[in-house]
């Protein structure tokens, strides 16, 4: 098992990860990504705060801190469907706001959860992730560091 800054071949294993059933489902935008889209994405996206996790030479997870302004980042974070439920959730978000500090000591962290989606209440109620909010059917959670 390897964390690692995402890399332009991960592509391919990063969009399998997005269209997976239930990544789609607790999505804003819900339908399936087409290749060209994903292409598109993925070459325009800042990479500096995008890490995923590799097991046996294939990438099965990924969290990415995207900068809303000043010290506001919003996290996002999938694992691959065979993968889920073994930990490497706790891993990587734990090692990307590790990554994160380093480089922006200050920051708070924003997740936007679908009040039905429990498993990342459970992960972001773990890492003391605070509920300040409510919108569009999501919880808004918070997360600074004491
Ligand atoms: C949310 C997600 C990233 C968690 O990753 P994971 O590797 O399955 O999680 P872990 O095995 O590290 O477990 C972390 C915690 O999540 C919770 N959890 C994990 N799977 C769960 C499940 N099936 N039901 C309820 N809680 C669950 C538990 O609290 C768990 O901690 P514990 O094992 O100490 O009790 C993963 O389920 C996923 O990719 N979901 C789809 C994408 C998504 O919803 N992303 C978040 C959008 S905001």
């Amino acid at each position: 098992m390897k964390f690692r800054r995402v890399k332009p071949n991960d592509i391919w294993d990063i969009l399998e990860i997005s269209n997976d059933f239930i990544v789609r489902k607790f999505s804003i935008n819900r339908r399936n990504i087409t290749r060209e889209e994903h292409k598109k994405w993925f070459g325009n996206i800042d990479k500096t705060l995008f890490f995923v996790i590799e097991v046996e030479n294939k990438v099965v997870g990924q969290v990415r801190f995207s900068r809303k302004g000043g010290n506001i980042f919003e996290v996002s974070i999938s694992i691959h469907p065979k993968y889920r439920s073994k930990g490497l959730g706790k891993l990587i978000l734990l090692k990307g706001l590790k990554q994160l500090f380093l480089r922006y000591p200050k920051a708070r962290i924003l997740a936007r959860v679908f009040i039905n989606n429990q498993a990342s209440i459970n992960l972001f109620k773990k890492f003391n992730f605070r509920s300040i909010g409510f919108d569009k059917g999501m919880y808004i959670f918070l997360y600074r560091r004491n």
